[in-house]
């Protein structure tokens, strides 16, 4: 099960995926979900969505992120280095060092300049050196605006990987396994959502023309178990997290209930979150036409927006068991 599980997780980590470039990453998972739903969509923003029909005419939708953040090309030098810009949070300590990966399978690798920098160095003063001298050398392999991502160096640490994307991945991972197992009256929408890390923009438009009677988000959330880490109540291995709060959202009082009763009546063992920053998709759900309910899981996870994410995937067959419980449930909450 974790070893299946894990090789999920390994191959959806790894596909090509930044924010506005998801295609690759849509079409993976939603072969992945192929066999457990009756028809599978793509919109105009990118969102991936598989749907399964149920017979109590409600909707609920599932959601994950499957966009990660990335380096855009802003200019090509003399000497073919890139300059870049950030597509979503990036940490320019975590990136100086790195290798990137292009969609076409240029590789790179992130320096920063010698003279007039003390570490770390902004993002404004690295370069992408794709191994080319001159700048007809690198246009023929990439061009202004173009994106690249962290290569991906899955690390199996047992029952604890690290990887980049992991946010949100992981999470699509997560709804996967969840589709295999689902038993649903309702109407299942599978969402893997377009655009997170640049403002929640896909969700927007997928709970728009969805319009579903609750929402289900699973993102990563941050784990406050490392050495000198601010205090959250967070921790890896406890379990998946019962949202109450981030900087997007504030989940009502109604679906913290049901998430809790659910919780107690599987015996899930789950864990409160309140994230002092950051923002997921549920926010999108919870606002869209006249309000929806709507509900944050979560994974704790170290060194988010980093090449190293790391999580333990006890919590996320943790999560598998948890989203199936809520979105089985035949009473949903409504506010
Ligand atoms: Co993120
Ligand atoms: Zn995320």
């Amino acid at each position: 099960m974790m070893n299946e599980f894990k090789e999920t997780v390994r191959k959806v980590t790894e596909v090509y995926g930044p924010s506005g470039r998801e295609t690759k990453a849509g079409q993976l998972l939603t072969d992945m979900i192929r066999p457990y739903v009756d028809e599978i969509k793509f919109d105009a923003l990118g969102n991936a969505v598989g749907i399964r029909k149920g017979t109590s005419g409600k909707k609920v939708m599932l959601s994950a992120h499957m966009d990660q953040i990335g380096l855009i090309v802003l200019d090509i030098d003399d000497k073919g280095f890139l300059r870049f810009a950030p597509v979503g949070g990036i940490s320019p300590e975590m990136t100086v060092g790195r290798d990137v990966v292009f969609q076409n399978g240029t590789r790179g690798v992130v320096c920063r300049e010698q003279k007039n920098v003390t570490p770390p160095a902004a993002l404004t003063q690295m370069f992408i050196d794709i191994g080319c001298s001159s700048r007809e050398e690198a246009e023929a392999h990439v061009a202004m605006g173009d994106i690249c991502v962290y290569a991906a160096h899955f690390v199996d640490m047992g029952s604890r990987v690290a990887c980049c994307a992991l946010d949100d991945r992981i999470c699509c991972a997560i709804l996967v396994e969840a589709m295999k197992k689902i038993r649903s009256p309702h109407d299942i929408y599978c969402v893997f959502t377009s655009q997170e890390e640049v403002g929640c923009r896909g969700a927007q438009a997928a709970a728009y023309w969805i319009d579903p009677d609750f929402g289900i988000n699973l993102d990563v959330t941050a784990s406050a178990d490392t050495p000198e880490c601010n205090p959250m109540p967070m921790k890896l291995g406890e379990g998946p997290t019962i949202k109450y709060k981030d900087r997007s959202a504030v989940i009502t009082k109604p679906v913290i209930e049901f998430m809790h009763r659910v919780a107690d009546k599987h015996g899930i063992k789950v864990q409160n979150e309140v994230l002092p920053y950051g923002g997921t998709d549920a926010s999108a759900v919870q606002t869209t036409r006249g309000g929806k309910p709507a509900c944050c899981v979560s994974v704790a996870t170290r060194y988010i927006h980093s090449p190293i994410e790391t999580a333990d995937l006890n919590d996320c067959l943790g999560a598998v068991d948890f989203v199936c419980a809520m979105a089985e449930e035949a009473e949903l909450p409504l506010e």
